[in-house]
């Protein structure tokens, strides 16, 4: 496994890879969710690259930035265990040099649900992920399903901006007891990890009412907002029953479909989601 720093090392390395090849982007503190899109990568690409960057561009100044959690030789360790084949990790001065001051802005999609809460968050995203594209050079991309939003967003600049980049979304990968796999799961405590279960039992009572024939977008939500008003150490802080694509918010399920929501749990914040249809 070949780890690079600066972009020279990056472009030279990247000549050397047999395509096709896959990016996994990570932020790092990597678990088995990260390790599942490398594994989706490996399975469908002659090599795989991933990269390591805690983008600052992508947090608000309210954010955990600076206590977002990191363990690089620990990242890397997994990495190599996975079959990655080059690690990108590059820093803030490398991916934004001083007098930097172009921007991806992706409109519409990212003005809704995590955009309204996160102002600017996708810009961040959009914008790092273009220089990924950019420098990495993939032929096919991989994203969680557990951050909807993003993965719709990175479609759309993929399309929009003709990346020859082939997006894959690959299923959330959960906890034992359903909580999905998260970098910032280790904020939690004890106490609130168990309270943080209130977002997979609100998603999985929508879902039982769904099966059972409610397929009402007002039915589905209010389950959820129920479910989390129960559960003392949780705060709901949107719910949503949209288009997976759009993100236009529905009166229906209707085509595939995306219930997703955002909760407070003491000061951590978690977003997950279902999608039906
Ligand atoms: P990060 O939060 O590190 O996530 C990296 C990738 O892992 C994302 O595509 C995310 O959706 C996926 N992922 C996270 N938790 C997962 C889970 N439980 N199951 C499956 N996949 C999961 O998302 C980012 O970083 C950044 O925004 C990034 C795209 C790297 C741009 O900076």
């Amino acid at each position: 496994m070949i780890i690079v720093t600066t972009l020279p090392d990056l472009r030279a390395a990247r000549l050397l890879l047999p395509g096709p090849v896959g990016l996994v982007p990570t932020m790092g503190y990597l678990h088995a969710g990260h390790i599942s899109l490398v594994q989706a990568a490996r399975s469908q690409c002659a090599s795989v690259a991933a990269s390591i960057f805690v983008n600052p561009a992508q947090f608000g100044p309210k954010e955990d930035l600076t206590t977002y959690p990191r363990n690089l030789p620990r990242d890397l360790a997994l990495l190599e265990a996975a079959g990655v084949d080059l690690v990108w990790t590059p820093t803030v001065e490398v991916m934004y040099p001083s007098g930097f001051q172009t921007w991806v802005d992706v409109d519409g999609l990212t003005r809704l649900l995590e955009g309204e809460v996160r102002p600017g968050h996708f810009r961040g995203v959009t914008t790092v992920v273009a220089k990924l594209f950019n420098t990495v050079q993939p032929h096919k991309a991989y994203f969680g399903q557990k951050d909807a939003q993003q993965a719709a967003v990175i479609r759309r600049m993929t399309k929009d901006l003709d990346f020859p980049v082939e997006i894959f979304v690959c299923p959330t990968l959960r906890e034992a007891d359903g909580l999905a796999m998260s970098s910032r799961n280790t904020y939690l405590n004890p106490e609130e990890r168990q309270a943080a279960l209130v977002v997979f039992r609100a998603l999985t009572a929508a879902k039982a009412a769904y099966d059972s024939g409610d397929h009402t977008a007002e039915k589905l939500c209010s389950i959820v907002g129920e479910t989390v008003a129960a559960e003392p150490l949780a705060r709901l802080q949107y719910v949503s029953c949209a288009d997976y694509d759009t993100l236009e918010e529905l009166e229906m399920v209707r085509g595939k479909t995306l219930l997703s929501m955002a909760v407070f749990v003491g000061k951590t914040r978690l977003i997950d989601n279902f999608v039906f249809g």
